[in-house]
């Protein structure tokens, strides 16, 4: 019993110490792609609070042809790269969409890749700073979006892996998140659930195996493609009336006296938002030089907090985790604490912010930027105090909110239209 509630107050407390994350949700209104079962938590602080969470069995979906990106990337987005040997067809997409659904995936059927990286929450996680994988233990960094990972040459925060396909099998096998033994123990796990009969034969002309299983993940993921913003209509669509004269002028600082464009870069002719390349910000180096807490201040329930020995907390993880970022791959005392540029589509969407989640809302990531980042030896040049007035940053935060692609809330109906295994 000590331990259940023990575990119970963890879990709590994890999601407590985050704070209320409705400032970083663009102007205060919840998105449409929010409907659904996703609580957003606006005023959760307050006895008053209600959820606005509907069950899953309330949840409705209908499936959409994902396909279309592929001839017709969405507006300010390049064409979609696909692997020569792992062409997209809807067999694939429609069976990596099951998988990614799919909490039988994991060693005991509780954790889903869509668990982490949730739809309606711009398919990142907005509740934890980190996630908490199978058993309750925490991960490591905060769940980045699934939204235009086709662009990315480099995957995970420190850009450890190249290829969506080889991707799957860090969650598939991590023992913090779903907890599978052995490429074969997860094959024959999948083999042994008889919906799955017949659908790999159908998409690959063979069996469930360590690449099919990545290319049919690989192949929804690189379809969930997001462009169309209102940024986009005004930038590459010359539509005057598609950005307000706040986002407009937001740009501008984006540009100029931000300096933002140099690592989220923009091109003539589309924009990812990131130049592909590694960064040291301070946020990092912070993490790792900081005095461990002892006690947090915990929302317990709406309305109620209690201060919390860290010890607790800990509870859940088994480890203290340390994070050098691209250092961890490189070896290169250059690449400590530096951190692959984030792209910043849908940005709106996937609160908390930074490779660990700390920052809770974009005024505050304007905030870090705005003081200069955190000092270090290996700082970045361009990271340095900007001097931005509040309606400066008034202005940042609205062309940051104009970056939602018209098409999520398609794609988040899509989601839910796919069934929840082992629900
Ligand atoms: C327990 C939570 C959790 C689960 C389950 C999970 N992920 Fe993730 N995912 C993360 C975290 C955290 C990261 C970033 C890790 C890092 O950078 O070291 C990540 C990174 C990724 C990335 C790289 C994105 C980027 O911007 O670089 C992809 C793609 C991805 N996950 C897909 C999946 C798939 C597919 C599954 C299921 C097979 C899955 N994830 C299951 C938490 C999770
Ligand atoms: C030197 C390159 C660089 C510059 C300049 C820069 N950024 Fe970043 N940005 C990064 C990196 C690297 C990260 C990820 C840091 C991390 O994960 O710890 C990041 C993260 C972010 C995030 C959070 C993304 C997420 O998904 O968590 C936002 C928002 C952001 N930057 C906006 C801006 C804005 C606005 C400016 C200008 C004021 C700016 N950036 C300037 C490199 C840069």
């Amino acid at each position: 019993m000590h331990i259940r509630i023990r575990y119970l107050l963890s879990w709590l407390a994890i999601a407590a110490v985050l704070g209320p994350f409705s400032a970083s949700i663009a102007n205060g209104d919840r998105p449409a792609s929010r409907q659904g079962p996703g609580d957003a938590r606006d005023g959760y602080e307050q006895a008053g609070y209600r959820t606005d969470s509907l069950s899953l069995e309330a949840r409705q979906g209908e499936e959409t042809d994902l396909l279309v990106v592929l001839d017709t990337p969405p507006l300010g987005l390049p064409p979609i790269p696909v692997p020569e040997n792992n062409p997209v067809t809807v067999d694939k997409v429609r069976l990596g969409r099951k998988l990614f659904f799919d909490r039988r995936l994991s060693a005991n059927n509780t954790i889903s890749c869509a668990m982490c990286h949730i739809a309606e929450q711009g398919f990142a996680q907005n509740e934890l700073r980190t996630p908490v994988g199978i058993e309750g233990k925490s991960v490591r960094r905060n769940a980045p979006t699934i939204y235009n990972t086709a662009y990315l040459s480099h995957l995970f925060h420190g850009g450890r892996e190249s290829s969506l396909e080889n991707q799957v099998w860090q969650p598939l096998l991590a023992d913090n998140e779903m907890g599978n033994l052995s490429i074969g123990a997860t094959i024959e796990r999948i083999e042994r659930l008889e919906d799955y009969d017949g659908l790999f034969e159908r998409a690959f002309g063979r069996k469930a195996d360590v690449q099919t299983i990545g290319m049919a993940l690989a192949s929804y993921e690189r379809v969930l493609v997001s462009g169309d913003s209102s940024f986009d209509r005004w930038f590459y669509g010359n539509d005057d009336s598609a950005l307000s004269p706040a986002a407009v002028r937001g740009f501008e600082l984006f540009r100029s006296k931000g300096g933002c464009v140099s690592c989220h870069t923009v091109s003539s002719k589309f924009a990812l938002f990131t130049d592909s390349d590694f960064h040291n910000t301070g946020i990092g180096y912070f993490a790792t030089m900081r005095p461990p807490e002892e006690e947090l201040e915990v929302l317990l329930a709406p309305g109620h907090s209690e201060r919390i020995e860290t010890d607790v907390l800990r509870s859940t993880g088994t480890q203290t985790f340390r994070d050098l970022g691209r250092y961890e791959v490189t070896g290169l005392p250059a690449d400590r604490w530096r951190y692959r540029t984030p792209s910043l589509r849908n940005i709106a969407l996937t609160a908390p912010y930074m490779h660990d989640g700390s920052l809770s809302s974009l005024r505050d990531v304007l905030r870090f930027y705005n003081r200069g980042g955190v000092p270090n030896e290996v700082l970045d040049a361009r990271i340095r105090p900007l001097g931005l007035t509040d309606a400066e940053i008034d202005d940042l935060l609205a062309f940051l909110a104009s970056l939602t692609g018209s098409n999520v809330d398609v794609i988040v109906s899509d989601a839910y239209a796919a069934p929840i295994g082992g629900g």
